[in-house]
């Protein structure tokens, strides 16, 4: 007993494990280096994200492990377990022939994977389910190799995906993370404050990035404190981060950086949407719509600011905006 408690590895080693076999098929693959090399990717990059393939084979990580039916490759959700009533039991791996995007915590142990197609097919991405190790809505990829960019330019960018991260650290912009598939969240927010006090957030040009870009909103608000800068940088609709820097450049796409607008015009841009501020009616439905973004702002001065913009652009004195939102709330004066 004390023997298989010492060879138990963690779930995190049995990952790292999954990750170097995943880099080693990478090498031996004319196929996955080829797709790689067309999305314009290096060696050198690959090997600082630990990028690799998971081959075709239903057991190809058989070879990586000493016993296949270890629960441990299903605990990692490396495997996948069928054992319906009735049914002959199976167990295949769950990542068949995709590049391999491993994510780290901010400590650099492989907690879970990202698995992209390889040309076309659906899903695009398969992403590792959650584990013990692998909350979503709480990592980020890409922190753990961006962490000290994030501190040198004293601020972090968020996008939306895997190969955002990778081609901008290749192109010279190596302090983005991506939220992985799902909207950015309180969680993700509290974490990237750990490491600086300023957010940039990027989101696709698609309808699928904007409304990223108002969930994101709502995830800063409650941590949008009077010392700290959350900002939203829009590309082109055609464009994500990825392709903006493979088409206009490094330059360009750090005025953009520059350029982006901050949370105040964002809050004002979203409460105005489908709102006509000629008109009485207009502006008092960018004030009931201003409302809740602005209740989920800390108490500070931004928060006084902001009330009187609000109460300047919808045409009412800040004292009567802030008696009547008062009011409005129960126990309220
Ligand atoms: N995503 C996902 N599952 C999908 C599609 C997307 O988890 N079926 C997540 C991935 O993290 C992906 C991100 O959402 O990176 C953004 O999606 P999208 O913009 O469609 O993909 P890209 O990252 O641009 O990927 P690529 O450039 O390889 O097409
Ligand atoms: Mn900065
Ligand atoms: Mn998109
Ligand atoms: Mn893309
Ligand atoms: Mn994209």
């Amino acid at each position: 007993a004390a023997k298989a408690r010492e060879q138990r590895l963690s779930l995190t080693d049995v990952l790292a494990k999954a990750m170097g076999h995943y880099r080693e098929q990478l090498k031996r693959s004319d196929r996955a280096i080829a797709y790689l090399k067309k999305r314009g990717l290096t060696g050198t990059i690959a090997a600082r994200f630990g990028l690799g393939y998971a081959p075709p084979g239903s057991h190809a990580l058989a070879s990586a492990y000493a016993r296949y039916d270890d629960p441990q490759l299903v605990e990692a959700g490396l495997v996948i377990h069928k054992h319906e009533t009735g049914e002959e039991e199976r167990r295949y791996d769950r990542f068949r022939d995709r590049i391999m995007f491993p994510i780290r915590n901010p400590k650099g142990e492989v907690i879970g994977f990202g698995g992209r197609i390889l040309d076309s097919g659906e899903p695009k991405y398969l992403n590792s389910p959650e584990t013990p190790v692998f909350v979503k809505g709480r990592e980020l990829y890409g922190l753990y190799e961006a962490r000290q960019a994030i501190r040198e330019r004293g601020h972090v960018l968020v996008t939306e995906g895997y190969m955002d991260v990778v081609a901008l650290a290749q192109l010279g912009v190596p302090h983005a993370v991506a939220t992985l598939g799902t909207a950015c969240t309180p969680d993700h927010i509290g974490k990237l404050m750990r490491f600086t006090d300023a957010v940039v957030f990027s989101f696709d040009g698609d309808a699928a990035g904007r409304r990223a870009a108002s969930r994101a909103l709502e995830a800063v608000l409650p941590h949008a404190t009077d010392t700290r800068s959350f900002r939203f940088l829009f590309l082109p609709p055609e464009h994500d981060p990825d392709s903006y820097i493979r088409a206009e450049g490094r330059e360009a796409f750090e005025r953009c950086i520059a350029e982006a607008i901050p949370l105040s015009a964002q809050l004002m841009a979203v409460a105005a949407s489908d709102c006509d501020l000629a008109t009485p009616e207009g502006r008092s439905r960018m004030l009931a719509q201003a409302r809740p973004l602005f209740e989920q702002l800390p108490d500070g001065l931004l928060q006084a600011q902001l009330l009187n913009e609000l109460a300047q652009r919808g045409g009412l004195a800040p004292e009567v905006l802030a008696g009547h939102w008062q009011r409005a709330v129960p126990g309220g004066r």
